[in-house]
């Protein structure tokens, strides 16, 4: 235990050393600084849809107004039947979240104590480091290779105490993506090794984006794996992220496990009533994975044309490397009204992460990125200085 500094609270040590999640500025804040108006704003920072929230969950959410007086069915049967009839798995297989964030914090409060340990890679979803270090648990973090997960150096760093590891499908903020051969051969491996000592959490916060054809049958891990959890997330191709939904499936012991820590009530009755609609929504889905992916070919043939590195994506965002100047960059695409994301916090100073948005914010983002460049990088970009 620890007091914070100038104060007597007693608080535990690795809670003090804690450094809070960095979320993409709202554009409410870049409206107060500039002075701009909120029409006037492109945000590309938090890899939302830029469709916005389908048609068909609006409809549910004015349905299940009235019923906002009481609480919401705490086990979220109706929503629940529904995941659980698209996978094929029993409906015990299922947990929710508020926001797939949540399940990733449930499988951590209910498997570590302080002095158990957590495997995952450098440059991936900095909730993990959190849903660790708020345990008191150790951080193994393994470098990535070519920006993504190396799973056998991944495999090679478990040591004696470590219960859980993290593996981001495809990962964030890189976007790289892990076929489906190397994640069975990680769980053989894990299985024949560790047995369920140790439980793999498979985020696919952006399963939705890759082509059906790559896609890892993730559900048939959980039924052949009683130590995975498949993570999914309502807040991207399915467009709501600000109702704070997502979804875990893995078998009893560790759905069981789950619902012991998980807080009475986590997802509201809204949410739970906007997301049955938008899982059976199939047109706006495969209308998201269209828009992202001509939106994605826009973003990187612009990178290519500013002679600007990228990582390919595998999700709903870029990763660019603008150089060492990076955060003079996103301030000056900031007064210019484009919210991006910089990730020096994630290890990578000199990238923006840049969220997929529609054709005419991807344009917008890449003349100002243009722009800015030819101000700030005047030697690097001689042939698109403005005239
Ligand atoms: C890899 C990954 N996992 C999980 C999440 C959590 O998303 P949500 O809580 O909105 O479902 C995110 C959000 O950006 C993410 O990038």
């Amino acid at each position: 235990m620890t007091n914070i500094k100038n104060h007597s609270l007693v608080v535990p040590e690795h809670v003090s050393a804690l450094q809070p999640y960095i979320p993409g500025k709202p554009i409410d804040d870049l409206v107060r600084e500039f002075g701009l108006k909120p029409e006037q704003v492109v945000k590309l920072a938090s890899n939302e849809n830029p469709l916005g929230m389908p048609a068909s969950a609006k409809r549910a959410i004015e349905q299940a107004l009235g019923q906002l007086g009481r609480y919401p069915d705490p086990g979220g049967y109706a929503l629940k039947q529904a995941i659980a009839s698209q996978f094929n798995v029993p409906l015990e297989w299922v947990t929710l979240g508020n926001g797939s964030n949540d399940i990733l914090e449930l499988v951590s409060l209910a498997l570590l104590v302080p002095g158990d340990a957590v495997v995952y890679a450098q440059y991936s979803f900095s909730v993990y480091r959190i849903a660790t270090q708020a345990r008191g648990a150790r951080h193994i973090v393994v470098p990535a290779c070519e920006y993504g997960h190396d799973l056998d150096a991944m495999f090679d760093a478990i040591d004696d105490q470590t219960r859980l590891v993290f593996v981001a499908n495809p990962n964030n903020p890189t976007g790289t993506f892990l076929p489906a051969a190397a994640i069975e051969r990680f769980m053989q491996r894990l299985q024949a090794s560790f047995g369920e000592r140790v439980t793999v959490v498979l985020d696919e916060a952006y399963n939705e984006y890759i082509d059906p054809k790559m896609r890892v049958d993730s559900v048939a891990l959980v039924k052949k794996f009683s130590n995975v959890v498949v993570s999914r997330s309502f807040s991207k191709a399915y467009g709501l992220a600000g109702l704070r939904v997502g979804y875990g499936v893995s078998q009893p012991p560790l759905t069981n496990l789950m619902a012991r820590v998980r807080q009475p009530f986590n997802v509201n009755a809204l949410a739970q009533a906007a997301a049955i609609a938008a899982l059976h929504d199939e047109d706006f889905l495969r209308q998201s994975a269209a828009v992202n992916a001509t939106g994605k070919l826009q973003l990187e043939n612009g990178f290519k044309a500013l002679g600007l590195p990228y990582v390919p994506s595998y999700a709903n965002f870029v990763l660019v490397q603008v150089g060492a100047k990076a955060l003079d960059i996103n301030q000056a695409l900031l007064r210019r009204g484009v919210i991006v994301r910089p990730v020096g916090a994630d290890g990578l100073p000199e990238w923006l992460r840049v969220s997929v948005g529609l054709e005419t914010e991807n344009a917008i983002f890449l003349e100002a990125l243009t722009h800015v460049l030819a101000e700030a990088l005047p030697e690097k970009l001689p042939e698109v200085l403005p005239k």
